[in-house]
């Protein structure tokens, strides 16, 4: 959370992954399911060019089930391999590997014919901060990892963390920054949480929120706080501030608590499995 980018941190993370590109055979990239394409680096694309590619939808137990489909469609029309997770409950997770040895089959294909056996599979985890890398990584490999420690040939300090006998995982993630130049994109991620909050204005955010779900969950927001969603969004800010009795002093409506109450129930989930962008947008 504590993530502040500046010039010279993503040169630095570019060519930390630059360095370890040249170590693996996949790129298992992590991103959120609820805004997969704001929550990914499409420098990626590049850095990891000739590698093999894996997509995990990552927080799906956050996201709308409809959406999170499309998004698979989505990037297997794209070329990549692609699997939802949820990290945090270790759901999807170890079926990551035969994904990964799934992806890999060129590879397999390759050293077979060049009579080379049992030469593990090198994998990395990439993403931006908090799209759940440490915890996924944390779920693949449980308790019963055994660290390969260096080998002649490995980069001084690499780590390898054998997962069996044909999957090993690089035991630092690759690091993305985020395209937070781009305003939409900066919003969606404050609007998870993923990005500081004081970038934005709260009420702001509360506001657009309350549009996109008017818009795209009809009936979420009256279930929750029972406000009529056609008013305009002003209007329902302030209807959820009398239902929360949100109130300054002499009476005055605090929209800004009331903002925050929406955004913390949005991002703990308590409105429900809500994705924010489809690739219909595209
Ligand atoms: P990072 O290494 O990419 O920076 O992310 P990290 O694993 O630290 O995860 C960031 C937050 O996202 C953590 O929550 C983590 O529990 C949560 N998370 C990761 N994967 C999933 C998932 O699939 N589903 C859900 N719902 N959450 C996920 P936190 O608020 O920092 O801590 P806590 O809530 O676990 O205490």
């Amino acid at each position: 959370m504590d993530f502040q980018w500046y010039p010279g941190h993503m040169t630095k993370a570019k060519r930390m992954m630059q360095e370890n590109m040249k170590l693996i055979d996949i790129m298992i990239e992590l991103v959120d399911a609820r805004i997969p394409l704001s929550s990914r680096n499409p420098d990626i694309d590049q850095l990891a060019a000739n590698k093999f590619r894996l997509i995990l939808l990552n927080k799906s137990d956050m996201a709308d089930e409809k959406v999170t489909a499309m998004w698979e469609d989505y990037f297997k029309s794209k070329g990549f391999f692609v699997a939802k997770t949820n990290s945090k409950a270790g759901k999807g997770v170890k079926a990551t590997q035969s994904i990964i040895m799934d992806a890999c089959k060129e590879k397999l294909e390759r050293d077979r014919k060049r009579g080379i056996k049992n030469r593990p599979i090198r994998a990395m985890i990439a993403g931006i901060p908090n799209v759940g890398k440490s915890t996924f990584i944390n779920s693949l490999v449980g308790k019963a990892c055994t660290k390969t420690g260096n080998k002649p040939g490995v980069t001084k300090g690499k780590q390898w963390i054998k997962l069996n006998k044909n999957i090993e995982l690089l035991d630092t993630p690759g690091i993305l920054w985020p395209k937070f130049e781009d305003q939409t994109v900066g919003l969606r991620l404050a609007l998870i949480g993923s990005i500081r909050d004081e970038i934005l204005n709260q009420d702001e955010m509360a506001l657009e929120l309350i549009e996109f779900l008017t818009m795209n969950y009809e009936g979420i927001l009256n279930q929750r706080y029972q406000v009529d969603e056609t008013m305009d969004r002003v209007k329902i800010l302030e209807a959820i501030a009398l239902n929360r009795n949100c109130k300054l002093k002499g009476d005055e409506l605090d929209y800004t608590k009331a903002a925050n109450i929406l955004l913390e129930e949005f991002r703990n989930g308590k409105l429900g499995k809500i994705s924010l962008e489809t690739p219909e947008e595209e």
